[in-house]
């Protein structure tokens, strides 16, 4: 396994892979590595004759108030958890190194990135999708590889890499969870205790909506009541948003047919976890 930090090595390296012939998966992430980036490694294992992972806190990404400065970070274990995983090539770029002093240009997907985490988080989304582009333009991969742990920012991908014609095959993979059904996140290292056993509840509250569903509740504001509800009666927790959209769309639904997107962020103390269940009745 190589590791560069710099982009320029990085393209020359992938250059020469695709020469002989090989095709090339992205895999890109922000470090901390934990078993949900590495069910992303294996799957861009299996299907790519060569495998690069990035290792990137973007800043642009960060809101002023976010935890950029705190953002866990690792790179010793990342290469270990890496090697082992099979990744190639370590691209993990100092943050001079992406962006220049006179970087000027930003990638935004309308509408898609209003709603959810969007509307939470304003600028987010710009800084995931420059950043991505930027990746892709240094890695040229034939296929890049995201969680579903963010939905709205798999779909966000796959809508620029479509508009934009970046040319690589946008693969989403399942949620990986705890035992216990928290979805893993390199953020869950920032709860305490006692908030770190009440957050399998997001969980809970999602499965018990999806079971109201199947069940016949169609009314989407009785689904996302429920899941409120349920939310709010953990001591802790505060609600940022609960939502039930469209997968096409990320629109608000009001009643619930074909494939919608039940979606929460809640805050315990200063953490925000995300999760989210895709309910198909088709
Ligand atoms: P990061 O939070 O490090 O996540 C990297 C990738 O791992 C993302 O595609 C994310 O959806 C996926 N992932 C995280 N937790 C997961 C889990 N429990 N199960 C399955 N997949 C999981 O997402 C980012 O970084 C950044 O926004 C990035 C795309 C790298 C751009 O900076």
């Amino acid at each position: 396994m190589q590791l560069s930090r710099e982009k320029a090595e990085v393209r020359a390296l992938v250059e020469e892979t695709r020469r002989r012939g090989a095709s090339v998966g992205l895999v890109p992430t922000m470090g901390y590595l934990h078993e949900g980036h590495l069910s992303l490694v294996r799957r861009a294992r299996q299907e790519n004759d060569y495998v690069v992972l990035s290792i990137f806190v973007n800043p642009t990404q960060f809101g002023p108030g976010e935890d950029l400065e705190r953002y866990p970070r690792d790179l010793e274990r990342d290469l270990e958890l890496a090697e082992q995983a099979g990744v190639d090539l370590v691209f993990a770029p100092a943050a001079e190194e992406m962006y220049a002093p006179d970087h000027r240009t930003w990638v935004e997907v309308e509408e898609l990135t209003r709603g959810l985490c969007g509307r939470s988080r304003p600028g987010h989304f710009r800084g995931v999708t420059t950043v991505v582009t930027k990746l892709f333009g240094i890695c040229r991969p034939d296929r890049a590889y995201f969680g579903q742990k963010d939905a709205q920012q798999a779909l966000v991908i796959r809508r620029m890499t479509r508009d934009l014609d970046l040319g690589a095959e946008v693969v989403v993979a399942p949620i990986v969870r705890e035992a216990d059904g928290l979805a893993l996140s390199s953020r869950n290292v920032y709860l305490s205790e006692e908030e770190r056993r009440a957050a399998p509840m997001l969980q809970r509250a999602l499965c018990e909506a999806e079971v109201a569903v199947r069940a016949g509740e169609r009314d989407a504001e009785a689904v996302r009541d429920q899941v409120r509800r349920r939310i709010e009666g953990v001591p802790g927790a505060r609600v940022d948003y609960v939502e039930l959209v469209s997968t096409q769309t990320l629109q608000s639904v009001e009643r619930i047919t074909g494939e919608v997107l039940l979606a929460v962020a809640v805050f315990f103390g200063k953490t925000r976890l995300i999760d989210n269940v895709i309910i198909d009745l088709r």
